[in-house]
């Protein structure tokens, strides 16, 4: 099998990585192999754990000899051990020719280490296991709704107001009602009864984020959990179309990647890869962002880097993308200055996809 990089199509990913301004540090000795490009599959709810293991097989199969990008598979939790004890370093050299370069990544952590939480997992469990990295803040766990925007409670009275409106339309219609409720609603509707409105808004704020995902200060505290557990965090961040369509793009990432960094030292963010994924490029049906749109956001991304650690970190940390990655359009991607690899969702559970995709670089 080729090495990837005598490819022509991995020289021109290497070519521009080093032409780009960040590399300058990986010249001076610093973070080695981190530019490396990442590929990495999340099965998200798919594969009982002996499928899972098929299907990995069936890849390093396909992925014979491939030393110069990491790949990673990320099974659902109940996948992990049996994944686990099958992709020993040991075994991958002798079975399939494939060096330390395959990881095993979990979809998600808790922050908590033990307790009474019901259904979690902690990184300590995860690292037990042998879970090298760990993805956090993926798109189908944070919502759309008020997480990307901080639900608010303008919003929350909005939808009260909206519902009340509704609540007395039901009423008059099917007839019959007490008058003094029907008067009570339009009163409140018309009027709106700032007190009454504002304890229902409070309600309905607190009831929907309980429903809406993952909060950014949850995923902070899940990014602080796992590096201090000794795994990588694969940090998604993605702006839904709503914020798209409202130019509010940079505004929301620089908020998720903010606070889901609070706390976190240059040093612990050699462990961290950021994975950017429009939330409505993602899943099926749906298309993959632009080559224009990827590389203004990884710019974005990575000057938002540069303030917040400076250049080194700026220059070495990885930035993958996710949203329709495939084999046919793997390698326009890679080509896409300051993409570092990809995170691969539907493709990653056909081996001959997702082992086209990481050996984007290789020629046909
Ligand atoms: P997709 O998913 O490749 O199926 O669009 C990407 C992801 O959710 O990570």
């Amino acid at each position: 099998m080729n090495s990837i990089v005598s490819s022509r199509v991995f020289r021109n990913y290497y070519r521009q990585r080093t032409a780009n301004q960040w590399h300058k540090v990986e010249a001076e000795g610093g973070v080695p192999g981190a530019i490396r490009p990442f590929l990495a599959g999340n099965w998200k709810m798919n594969m009982v754990p002996r499928s899972g293991v098929a299907l990995a097989a069936r890849i390093f199969d396909l992925c014979r000899g491939v030393k110069d990008v990491d790949i990673g598979l990320a099974p659902p939790f109940t996948g992990l051990s049996m994944l686990s004890d099958y992709i020993k370093p040991d075994f991958l050299r002798t079975e399939y020719d494939l060096g330390r370069n395959v990881f095993l990544l979990a979809q998600d952590t808790f922050f908590e280490s033990k307790g009474a939480f019901t259904g979690e997992i902690s990184p300590e469990m995860l690292a037990a296991i042998g879970v090298d990295r760990v993805i956090i803040g993926h798109s189908d766990r944070r919502t759309n709704l008020g997480k990307y925007f901080g639900f608010g409670s303008s919003v929350a009275r909005r939808l009260t107001r909206e519902f009340l409106t509704k609540e007395l339309e039901r009423l008059k219609a099917k007839g019959g009602a007490d008058p003094k409720i029907v008067a009570a609603l339009e009163h409140l509707v018309a009027e709106g009864n700032q007190e009454i409105l504002a304890g229902t808004a409070k309600f309905f704020e607190e009831e929907l984020k309980q429903r809406a995902g993952e909060s950014d200060e949850a995923i902070q505290r899940k990014v602080h959990a796992a590096l201090g557990q000794g795994l990588q965090v694969i940090l998604c961040c993605g702006e839904n179309l709503e914020a798209r369509d409202t130019h509010e793009t940079f505004t929301l990432l620089e908020r998720q990647i903010r606070i889901a960094l609070d706390g976190v030292s240059p040093r612990a963010m050699h462990d961290l890869i950021i994975a950017y994924e429009p939330v409505w490029a993602v899943g099926e049906g749906a298309e993959p962002a632009t080559p224009d749109q990827i590389s203004e956001v990884h710019d974005f991304l990575r000057n938002l880097i540069m303030d917040l650690y400076g250049e080194q970190v700026a220059s070495s940390i990885r930035i993958l993308y996710g949203g329709n990655v495939k084999p046919d359009n793997i390698v326009e991607i890679m080509a896409i200055p300051g993409v570092d690899g990809a995170l691969v969702g539907g493709a990653s559970l056909r081996a001959k996809d997702f082992a086209d995709i990481v050996k984007f670089g290789l020629e046909k």
